[in-house]
């Protein structure tokens, strides 16, 4: 029987899915959560054939360009895969794959969650309940949330954590305008309204929800002048990328009340977050979770397994994104 291919992961993963990792491959496991620095990384992966990594590994060009001559295939543990330079593992050779589809659920149903907690005051509410000083329920105690059912809900990215946030907003009889690079097929846009240009989709969303890919083009595409467009007391939320915000103008704009409320799961730089967020009482911020539930994080790493299985048979991985 032919050597298992030797596998080298980058944090520790879930029961099940290191003890699959176990079984199908020589793998070295890191049950303690070290996290790597490029040195560290390098050096550990020596002799590997395949890496399994995860958002918090920075795979630059050069750190590409400084792996062993023996990995050929990058397996992430993320849908995201703006920490690998997908040009530079290119033209090495290497393949990267990425865990699409088995995450939507989840993000969606926490992207919904931060646009319930900020428009309905979540962490002063809770923050009251917390230390005592709530003193009981009265018309005018914490009147001012914004109400969710039947405003218009503008969506950046129409992929499928996008739509799946779309469903869950008709639940609440939200009206969907979207935008994306390329008009979704009407079945998935399922009667949101379509605006080419995403200023024009600014101007009529009292809520605004993010689910594009942090690209070298979307870096910062929430900026001062494009939260100006925003209906005034609008609500942000971001569950993608934290770079995709411009941070001095999402604060500025919610310390001078145009934007009601802002609910954050992800920050550039993350999880040394800009501190001004903490002090914002009207914003609600998560600690990077949309993924978070038992049965999202197995099937994260079993799709992770599932495209370095198809590559060691070879077959094409189902999730390549090289
Ligand atoms: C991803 O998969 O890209 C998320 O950000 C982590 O769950």
């Amino acid at each position: 029987m032919p050597d298992k291919p030797k596998l080298f992961v980058t944090r520790e993963l879930p029961p099940a899915v290191e003890a699959r990792a176990g079984k199908d491959y020589d793998a070295q496991l890191n049950n303690e959560d070290v996290l790597h620095d490029t040195e560290a990384l390098l050096a550990g992966c020596a002799g590997a054939d395949a890496l399994l990594v995860c958002p918090t590994d920075r795979l630059s060009a050069e750190v590409i360009e400084r792996l062993p001559a023996s990995i050929c295939v990058i397996a992430s543990f993320s849908v995201g895969y703006d920490h690998v330079d997908i040009p530079a593992a290119r033209s090495r050779g290497i393949v990267v794959t990425n865990t699409p589809d088995v995450l939507t659920d989840a993000t969606a149903d926490l992207a919904m969650m931060l646009l319930l907690g900020a428009a309905r005051r979540a962490t002063e509410g809770e923050a009251l309940i917390r230390t005592g000083g709530w003193t009981g329920w009265g018309p005018m105690h914490m009147r001012t949330g914004v109400h969710v059912t039947g405003k218009t809900l503008g969506i950046v990215g129409m992929g499928r954590i996008g739509r799946a946030v779309a469903k869950r907003a008709r639940g609440f009889d939200m009206r969907i305008h979207y935008h994306d690079e390329i008009r979704v097929a009407e079945e998935e846009a399922a009667g949101a309204t379509y605006h080419a240009q995403l200023d024009d989709l600014l101007g009529v969303s009292a809520f605004l929800s993010l689910h594009c890919p942090s690209t070298p083009d979307t870096h910062h595409l929430l900026n001062a002048a494009r939260v100006a467009r925003l209906p005034d007391g609008a609500v942000v939320v971001n569950a993608a990328r934290g770079d995709i915000v411009d941070d001095d103008a999402l604060i500025a704009a919610v310390e001078s009340g145009k934007l009601a409320a802002i609910g954050l799961d992800v920050y550039a730089g993350e999880p040394n977050l800009d501190e001004r967020y903490r002090r914002l009482p009207n914003s609600f911020l998560m600690p990077h979770l949309g993924s978070a539930t038992v049965e999202t994080r197995d099937a994260m790493g079993f799709t992770a397994l599932d495209n370095l299985d198809a590559f060691f048979a070879g077959n094409p991985p189902p999730n390549a994104v090289t």
